[in-house]
């Protein structure tokens, strides 16, 4: 918030028409002109629909969001229509798990990968996102846990748990952020692999709960849309 003194410079410089001295320059964007992710593989059972393109609501990348304040935090999302689990009486326990490759790239004003890149992603630079819907009675804990696997000696490990009781709903949550960033190997390209898990627990006996996603009318057909998990990154400029 501005003081009064600071808008009353700000007034008495406009008036004589300098600089303002407290209108700050707009946050420094570091960005590529624009950028690309593609699934490239599938494994586990959240996710064994890996290349079906019919109908539209299979393991997909949805959107991408960012931040324009200067914190230049982004996501990109992918939705997983499989990832579900219930527990009740019957099955105190209940998980799923999916690993995904996925293959980035930077593309040019022409939509065409630059054939000298100027950007490097960076992995991790917010906690990870997950948009799902929860319905859980007191005693059941879901935990989701990512796993990014980015080079054969060094992982990233994020967690989130959700205690019930969690009414009926759809949520938005977060892993705790970690002050961990892997930056890829080189500039412009590059694969990330993660690997995503749900386990659902009954702690007290009888209790019942269950994780899933929306769903949605398509061809006359209720289906999920999936559950949708975001991604974060930033990028930094190569040195050329
Ligand atoms: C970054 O993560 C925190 C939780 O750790 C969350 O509250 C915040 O909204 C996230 N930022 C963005 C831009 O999503």
């Amino acid at each position: 918030m501005a003081s009064r003194l600071q808008v009353l410079a700000a007034l008495a410089s406009t008036a004589l028409g300098l600089p303002s001295p407290i209108v700050a320059d707009p946050p420094v964007r570091i960005l590529p002109f624009n950028w690309d992710f593609k699934i490239t593989a599938l494994d586990g059972p959240g996710c064994p629909d890996f290349g079906q393109v019919n109908p539209p609501f299979t393991t997909r990348p949805t959107f991408g969001s960012n931040t324009v304040d200067g914190s230049e935090i982004y996501y990109w999302h992918f939705a997983y229509p499989h990832f579900r689990a219930s527990v009740g009486p019957e099955t105190p326990e209940a998980s799923i798990w999916c690993e995904t490759t996925l293959s980035y790239t930077e593309l040019n004003s022409e939509g065409v990968a630059p054939e000298v890149p100027e950007y490097r992603l960076q992995l991790h630079k917010n906690g990870t996102e997950f948009l799902a819907s929860y319905d859980l009675e007191e005693g059941v804990e879901a935990k989701w846990k990512v796993t990014y696997l980015t080079e054969p000696q060094y992982k990233i490990d994020d967690e989130l748990t959700v205690t019930g009781p969690r009414a009926a709903g759809a949520y938005h949550d977060y892993t705790d952020s970690q002050e961990v960033q892997w930056r890829l190997p080189q500039c412009g390209t590059g694969t990330i692999r993660y690997r995503t898990e749900l386990t659902l627990k009954a702690k007290k006996e009888g209790a019942s709960g269950t994780v899933s996603s929306e769903k949605v009318q398509y061809a006359g057909r209720s289906v999920f849309y999936g559950v949708q998990q975001g991604v974060s990154y930033d990028w930094s400029k190569c040195d050329l």
